[in-house]
Protein backbone atom coordinates (compact mmCIF):
# COMPACT_ATOMS: atom_id res chain seq x y z
CA UNK A 1 0.00 0.00 0.00
CA UNK A 2 1.03 3.45 -0.48
CA UNK A 3 1.44 5.59 2.77
CA UNK A 4 3.64 8.99 3.97
CA UNK A 5 6.34 8.09 5.77
CA UNK A 6 9.50 9.96 7.17
CA UNK A 7 12.65 8.72 8.66
CA UNK A 8 14.30 11.69 10.17
CA UNK A 9 12.70 14.76 12.23
CA UNK A 10 12.33 18.05 9.94
CA UNK A 11 10.80 20.45 7.93
CA UNK A 12 8.18 19.02 5.24
CA UNK A 13 10.94 17.78 2.50
CA UNK A 14 11.39 14.81 5.50
CA UNK A 15 8.01 13.68 3.81
CA UNK A 16 8.06 10.47 1.01
CA UNK A 17 5.29 8.51 -0.31
CA UNK A 18 6.30 5.38 -0.18
CA UNK A 19 5.29 1.44 -0.49
CA UNK A 20 4.47 -0.12 2.84
CA UNK A 21 2.79 -3.72 3.53
CA UNK A 22 -0.66 -3.29 4.34
CA UNK A 23 -1.19 -3.50 8.07
CA UNK A 24 -2.89 -6.70 9.49
CA UNK A 25 -5.43 -7.50 12.23
CA UNK A 26 -2.87 -8.36 15.32
CA UNK A 27 -5.37 -8.47 18.87
CA UNK A 28 -8.98 -8.62 19.19
CA UNK A 29 -9.63 -5.63 19.15
CA UNK A 30 -8.32 -4.21 15.93
CA UNK A 31 -10.51 -2.98 12.84
CA UNK A 32 -8.83 -2.72 9.93
CA UNK A 33 -9.53 0.22 7.53
CA UNK A 34 -9.03 1.09 4.08
CA UNK A 35 -8.88 4.80 4.40
CA UNK A 36 -10.65 6.98 2.57
CA UNK A 37 -9.26 10.39 4.11
CA UNK A 38 -7.18 11.11 6.70
CA UNK A 39 -7.24 14.63 8.68
CA UNK A 40 -3.95 17.37 8.97
CA UNK A 41 -3.72 18.12 12.41
CA UNK A 42 -0.91 20.99 13.91
CA UNK A 43 0.44 17.80 16.17
CA UNK A 44 1.69 16.47 12.95
CA UNK A 45 3.74 19.15 12.40
CA UNK A 46 5.00 19.15 15.77
CA UNK A 47 5.80 15.53 15.85
CA UNK A 48 7.59 15.69 12.93
CA UNK A 49 9.60 18.57 13.31
CA UNK A 50 10.67 16.14 16.73
CA UNK A 51 9.21 18.84 19.09
CA UNK A 52 7.05 16.02 20.89
CA UNK A 53 9.85 13.57 21.84
CA UNK A 54 9.63 14.23 25.20
CA UNK A 55 5.79 14.57 25.42
CA UNK A 56 4.54 12.12 22.95
CA UNK A 57 7.79 10.11 21.48
CA UNK A 58 7.57 8.50 18.04
CA UNK A 59 9.94 5.87 17.19
CA UNK A 60 10.96 6.50 13.24
CA UNK A 61 10.78 5.96 10.70
CA UNK A 62 6.88 7.19 11.22
CA UNK A 63 3.44 7.53 9.18
CA UNK A 64 1.86 10.88 10.42
CA UNK A 65 -1.74 10.83 10.43
CA UNK A 66 -4.13 11.07 13.67
CA UNK A 67 -7.56 10.28 12.63
CA UNK A 68 -9.10 8.34 9.73
CA UNK A 69 -11.96 7.71 7.53
CA UNK A 70 -12.76 4.35 5.69
CA UNK A 71 -14.44 1.02 5.01
CA UNK A 72 -13.70 -1.53 7.26
CA UNK A 73 -12.20 -4.37 5.53
CA UNK A 74 -11.51 -7.01 8.23
CA UNK A 75 -12.03 -7.06 12.52
CA UNK A 76 -10.30 -8.56 15.53
CA UNK A 77 -12.84 -11.25 17.51
CA UNK A 78 -13.63 -9.33 19.83
CA UNK A 79 -15.25 -6.80 17.90
CA UNK A 80 -19.12 -6.88 17.25
CA UNK A 81 -20.43 -3.11 16.10
CA UNK A 82 -18.07 -3.48 13.28
CA UNK A 83 -18.34 -5.82 10.28
CA UNK A 84 -16.43 -5.60 6.71
CA UNK A 85 -18.03 -3.03 4.39
CA UNK A 86 -18.93 -0.95 7.21
CA UNK A 87 -18.27 3.02 6.59
CA UNK A 88 -16.70 4.29 9.73
CA UNK A 89 -14.41 7.10 11.16
CA UNK A 90 -11.87 6.23 13.70
CA UNK A 91 -9.02 8.35 15.80
CA UNK A 92 -5.84 6.31 15.49
CA UNK A 93 -3.05 8.41 16.44
CA UNK A 94 -0.72 6.99 14.12
CA UNK A 95 -0.36 5.82 10.66
CA UNK A 96 -3.95 7.82 9.04
CA UNK A 97 -1.94 8.91 6.50
CA UNK A 98 -1.87 5.85 4.36
CA UNK A 99 -4.15 3.43 2.29
CA UNK A 100 -4.86 1.07 4.98
CA UNK A 101 -4.88 1.83 8.86
CA UNK A 102 -5.68 -0.34 11.92
CA UNK A 103 -7.52 1.24 14.88
CA UNK A 104 -8.91 -0.15 18.06
CA UNK A 105 -12.68 -0.58 18.41
CA UNK A 106 -13.10 2.17 20.77
CA UNK A 107 -12.07 4.77 19.18
CA UNK A 108 -14.06 3.75 15.91
CA UNK A 109 -17.32 5.12 14.87
CA UNK A 110 -20.01 4.82 12.37
CA UNK A 111 -19.49 7.38 9.90
CA UNK A 112 -23.05 9.15 9.75
CA UNK A 113 -24.58 8.73 6.33
CA UNK A 114 -24.94 12.48 5.73
CA UNK A 115 -21.22 12.98 5.76
CA UNK A 116 -18.53 12.00 3.06
CA UNK A 117 -15.47 10.55 4.07
CA UNK A 118 -13.39 14.05 4.05
CA UNK A 119 -16.38 15.57 6.11
CA UNK A 120 -16.37 12.80 8.23
CA UNK A 121 -12.65 11.92 9.55
CA UNK A 122 -12.39 15.95 9.61
CA UNK A 123 -14.52 16.05 12.93
CA UNK A 124 -12.66 13.34 14.36
CA UNK A 125 -10.58 15.01 16.54
CA UNK A 126 -12.80 18.02 16.92
CA UNK A 127 -15.67 16.48 18.35
CA UNK A 128 -13.85 15.01 21.06
CA UNK A 129 -11.50 17.81 21.84
CA UNK A 130 -14.28 20.65 22.05
CA UNK A 131 -16.84 17.92 23.87
CA UNK A 132 -13.41 17.14 26.72
CA UNK A 133 -13.01 21.41 26.84
CA UNK A 134 -16.73 22.76 27.13
CA UNK A 135 -17.94 19.70 29.17
CA UNK A 136 -16.21 16.98 30.45
CA UNK A 137 -13.62 19.15 31.83
CA UNK A 138 -15.03 22.44 31.28
CA UNK A 139 -18.28 21.17 33.11
CA UNK A 140 -20.28 23.82 31.66
CA UNK A 141 -24.08 24.09 31.62
CA UNK A 142 -26.59 26.23 29.36
CA UNK A 143 -26.58 30.06 29.67
CA UNK A 144 -22.83 29.97 31.00
CA UNK A 145 -20.47 32.34 29.04
CA UNK A 146 -17.34 30.84 27.07
CA UNK A 147 -14.43 32.94 24.97
CA UNK A 148 -13.49 30.69 22.14
CA UNK A 149 -9.74 31.66 21.23
CA UNK A 150 -8.98 30.48 17.84
CA UNK A 151 -12.65 30.40 16.73
CA UNK A 152 -12.39 29.45 13.56
CA UNK A 153 -9.60 26.95 12.93
CA UNK A 154 -10.61 23.25 12.89
CA UNK A 155 -11.51 22.68 16.82
CA UNK A 156 -12.36 26.27 17.12
CA UNK A 157 -15.07 26.12 14.27
CA UNK A 158 -16.69 23.06 15.39
CA UNK A 159 -16.44 23.92 19.47
CA UNK A 160 -18.70 27.04 18.24
CA UNK A 161 -21.71 25.43 16.54
CA UNK A 162 -20.95 22.52 19.91
CA UNK A 163 -21.15 25.25 22.66
CA UNK A 164 -23.92 27.30 20.76
CA UNK A 165 -26.06 23.94 20.36
CA UNK A 166 -25.45 23.09 23.98
CA UNK A 167 -27.22 26.92 25.32
CA UNK A 168 -24.05 28.35 25.93
CA UNK A 169 -23.39 32.13 25.25
CA UNK A 170 -20.02 32.30 22.87
CA UNK A 171 -17.78 35.28 22.99
CA UNK A 172 -15.00 33.91 19.89
CA UNK A 173 -11.83 35.42 18.78
CA UNK A 174 -10.69 34.98 15.26
CA UNK A 175 -9.32 37.50 12.29
CA UNK A 176 -9.63 37.71 8.80
CA UNK A 177 -12.34 35.60 7.13
CA UNK A 178 -12.32 33.51 9.89
CA UNK A 179 -14.39 36.37 11.88
CA UNK A 180 -17.22 36.07 9.05
CA UNK A 181 -17.37 32.23 9.58
CA UNK A 182 -17.49 31.93 13.28
CA UNK A 183 -20.17 34.48 13.24
CA UNK A 184 -22.35 32.46 10.55
CA UNK A 185 -21.32 29.88 12.38
CA UNK A 186 -23.67 31.28 15.65
CA UNK A 187 -21.24 32.84 18.24
CA UNK A 188 -22.93 35.58 20.10
CA UNK A 189 -19.66 37.98 19.83
CA UNK A 190 -16.91 37.88 17.74
CA UNK A 191 -13.77 39.99 18.08
CA UNK A 192 -10.70 39.87 15.46
CA UNK A 193 -7.81 39.54 17.62
CA UNK A 194 -5.27 41.15 15.16
CA UNK A 195 -6.92 44.22 15.83
CA UNK A 196 -9.23 44.41 18.95
CA UNK A 197 -8.32 43.75 22.22
CA UNK A 198 -11.59 41.54 23.71
CA UNK A 199 -10.15 41.75 27.93
CA UNK A 200 -11.27 45.29 27.31
CA UNK A 201 -14.56 43.90 25.69
CA UNK A 202 -15.63 41.08 28.07
CA UNK A 203 -15.60 39.92 31.82
CA UNK A 204 -17.13 38.02 34.13
CA UNK A 205 -16.59 34.56 32.02
CA UNK A 206 -17.08 31.23 33.32
CA UNK A 207 -14.44 29.60 30.64
CA UNK A 208 -11.73 30.51 28.30
CA UNK A 209 -11.08 27.56 25.94
CA UNK A 210 -7.86 28.19 24.35
CA UNK A 211 -7.62 27.07 20.62
CA UNK A 212 -4.52 29.25 20.30
CA UNK A 213 -1.73 28.74 23.14
CA UNK A 214 1.33 31.39 23.16
CA UNK A 215 1.41 34.36 24.99
CA UNK A 216 -1.77 35.31 24.04
CA UNK A 217 -3.26 32.91 26.70
CA UNK A 218 -1.87 34.24 29.68
CA UNK A 219 -3.49 37.88 29.08
CA UNK A 220 -6.85 36.42 29.09
CA UNK A 221 -6.93 35.62 32.66
CA UNK A 222 -8.94 39.09 33.57
CA UNK A 223 -11.83 38.21 31.49
CA UNK A 224 -12.75 35.62 34.02
CA UNK A 225 -15.12 35.34 36.90
CA UNK A 226 -13.63 34.35 40.38
CA UNK A 227 -14.28 30.33 40.30
CA UNK A 228 -13.94 30.32 36.43
CA UNK A 229 -11.50 28.28 34.69
CA UNK A 230 -8.61 28.90 31.99
CA UNK A 231 -8.44 25.48 30.10
CA UNK A 232 -5.64 25.50 26.99
CA UNK A 233 -5.47 22.84 24.50
CA UNK A 234 -2.41 24.73 22.98
CA UNK A 235 -0.29 26.24 25.68
CA UNK A 236 0.23 25.85 29.31
CA UNK A 237 -1.45 28.46 31.55
CA UNK A 238 0.57 30.15 33.69
CA UNK A 239 -0.27 28.72 37.70
CA UNK A 240 0.66 31.52 39.31
CA UNK A 241 -1.96 34.28 37.50
CA UNK A 242 -4.44 31.33 38.16
CA UNK A 243 -3.72 32.05 41.69
CA UNK A 244 -3.77 35.60 41.45
CA UNK A 245 -6.93 35.42 39.78
CA UNK A 246 -8.76 32.81 41.74
CA UNK A 247 -9.66 30.47 38.83
CA UNK A 248 -8.50 26.63 37.71
CA UNK A 249 -5.91 26.85 34.87
CA UNK A 250 -4.82 23.98 32.94
CA UNK A 251 -3.92 22.40 29.77
CA UNK A 252 -6.36 19.92 28.46
CA UNK A 253 -5.28 17.15 26.65
CA UNK A 254 -8.67 15.70 24.63
CA UNK A 255 -10.05 12.61 25.19
CA UNK A 256 -10.62 10.89 21.68
CA UNK A 257 -12.54 7.54 22.31
CA UNK A 258 -15.92 6.99 20.59
CA UNK A 259 -17.54 7.04 23.75
CA UNK A 260 -16.46 10.48 24.28
CA UNK A 261 -17.43 11.32 20.50
CA UNK A 262 -20.92 9.48 20.03
CA UNK A 263 -22.93 12.45 21.76
CA UNK A 264 -21.48 15.03 19.72
CA UNK A 265 -22.17 12.89 16.36
CA UNK A 266 -25.37 12.62 16.86
CA UNK A 267 -25.61 16.62 16.52
CA UNK A 268 -23.75 16.03 13.33
CA UNK A 269 -26.51 13.37 12.19
CA UNK A 270 -29.27 15.86 13.23
CA UNK A 271 -27.23 18.24 10.90
CA UNK A 272 -26.53 20.61 14.02
CA UNK A 273 -23.27 20.52 13.32
CA UNK A 274 -21.21 21.05 10.42
CA UNK A 275 -18.15 20.08 8.92
CA UNK A 276 -16.12 23.41 8.09
CA UNK A 277 -13.40 22.05 5.23
CA UNK A 278 -10.26 24.48 4.52
CA UNK A 279 -8.74 22.33 1.53
CA UNK A 280 -8.30 19.08 0.32
CA UNK A 281 -5.07 17.67 -0.71
CA UNK A 282 -3.92 14.13 -2.09
CA UNK A 283 -2.05 11.68 -0.18
CA UNK A 284 0.63 12.35 -2.76
CA UNK A 285 0.67 16.13 -1.46
CA UNK A 286 0.71 15.71 2.26
CA UNK A 287 4.07 17.79 2.75
CA UNK A 288 1.91 20.77 0.59
CA UNK A 289 -0.88 19.94 2.90
CA UNK A 290 0.95 20.07 6.21
CA UNK A 291 3.40 23.56 4.35
CA UNK A 292 -0.63 24.83 4.03
CA UNK A 293 -1.69 24.23 7.61
CA UNK A 294 1.70 25.83 9.07
CA UNK A 295 1.30 28.82 6.99
CA UNK A 296 -2.11 29.91 9.23
CA UNK A 297 -5.12 31.59 8.47
CA UNK A 298 -6.61 28.57 7.88
CA UNK A 299 -10.86 28.29 8.63
CA UNK A 300 -11.59 24.70 9.30
CA UNK A 301 -9.87 21.44 8.75
CA UNK A 302 -7.01 20.05 5.83
CA UNK A 303 -7.72 16.93 4.85
CA UNK A 304 -5.59 14.69 2.91
CA UNK A 305 -8.50 12.12 0.03
CA UNK A 306 -7.08 8.77 -0.34
CA UNK A 307 -8.13 7.18 -3.61
N1 LIG B 1 -4.66 19.09 23.72
C1 LIG B 1 -5.34 18.40 22.81
O1 LIG B 1 -5.88 17.32 23.10
C2 LIG B 1 -5.48 18.96 21.42
C3 LIG B 1 -6.43 18.44 20.54
C4 LIG B 1 -6.58 19.04 19.28
C5 LIG B 1 -5.77 20.13 18.95
N2 LIG B 1 -4.84 20.57 19.84
C6 LIG B 1 -4.01 21.75 19.54
O2 LIG B 1 -4.91 22.86 19.56
C7 LIG B 1 -4.46 23.86 18.64
C8 LIG B 1 -5.57 24.19 17.67
O3 LIG B 1 -5.80 23.08 16.81
P1 LIG B 1 -6.57 23.31 15.44
O4 LIG B 1 -6.57 22.02 14.74
O5 LIG B 1 -7.85 24.01 15.68
O6 LIG B 1 -5.54 24.32 14.71
P2 LIG B 1 -5.81 25.44 13.58
O7 LIG B 1 -6.85 24.94 12.64
O8 LIG B 1 -4.47 25.81 13.07
O9 LIG B 1 -6.45 26.66 14.40
C9 LIG B 1 -5.73 27.51 15.22
C10 LIG B 1 -6.47 28.84 15.26
O10 LIG B 1 -5.84 29.69 16.21
C11 LIG B 1 -5.95 31.01 15.72
N3 LIG B 1 -4.98 31.86 16.38
C12 LIG B 1 -3.63 31.85 16.25
N4 LIG B 1 -3.09 32.80 17.06
C13 LIG B 1 -4.13 33.40 17.70
C14 LIG B 1 -4.21 34.43 18.68
N5 LIG B 1 -3.13 35.05 19.14
N6 LIG B 1 -5.44 34.78 19.13
C15 LIG B 1 -6.56 34.16 18.68
N7 LIG B 1 -6.53 33.18 17.76
C16 LIG B 1 -5.33 32.80 17.28
C17 LIG B 1 -5.76 30.89 14.24
O11 LIG B 1 -6.40 32.00 13.62
P3 LIG B 1 -5.78 32.72 12.31
O12 LIG B 1 -5.65 31.63 11.28
O13 LIG B 1 -6.80 33.76 11.99
O14 LIG B 1 -4.46 33.27 12.74
C18 LIG B 1 -6.46 29.57 13.92
O15 LIG B 1 -7.79 29.79 13.52
C19 LIG B 1 -3.19 23.29 18.00
O16 LIG B 1 -2.07 23.76 18.73
C20 LIG B 1 -3.35 21.78 18.20
O17 LIG B 1 -2.11 21.09 18.20
C21 LIG B 1 -4.68 20.00 21.05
Amino acid sequence: MQAIQYTAFGNSEVIHVVELPQPEIKTADDVLIQVKAASVNPLDMKIRMGFMQQMRPVTLPFVPGLDASGIVVAVGKDVTQFKAGDEVLAVTMANGYAEYVVANQHFVLHKPANLSFVEATSLAVNLGTAQSILFTEGKLTAGQKVLIQGAAGAVGATMVQLAKNNGLYVIATASGNGIDLVKSLGADEVYDYKTQDVTKEVSNLDLVADCAGGDSLQKLFVVLKKGGKMLSIAGMPSPELAQQHEVEARFVSSNLTAQNIAPTLDLVKAGKIQPIIAKIFTLAEAAQAQDFLSTGSTNGKVVLEIA
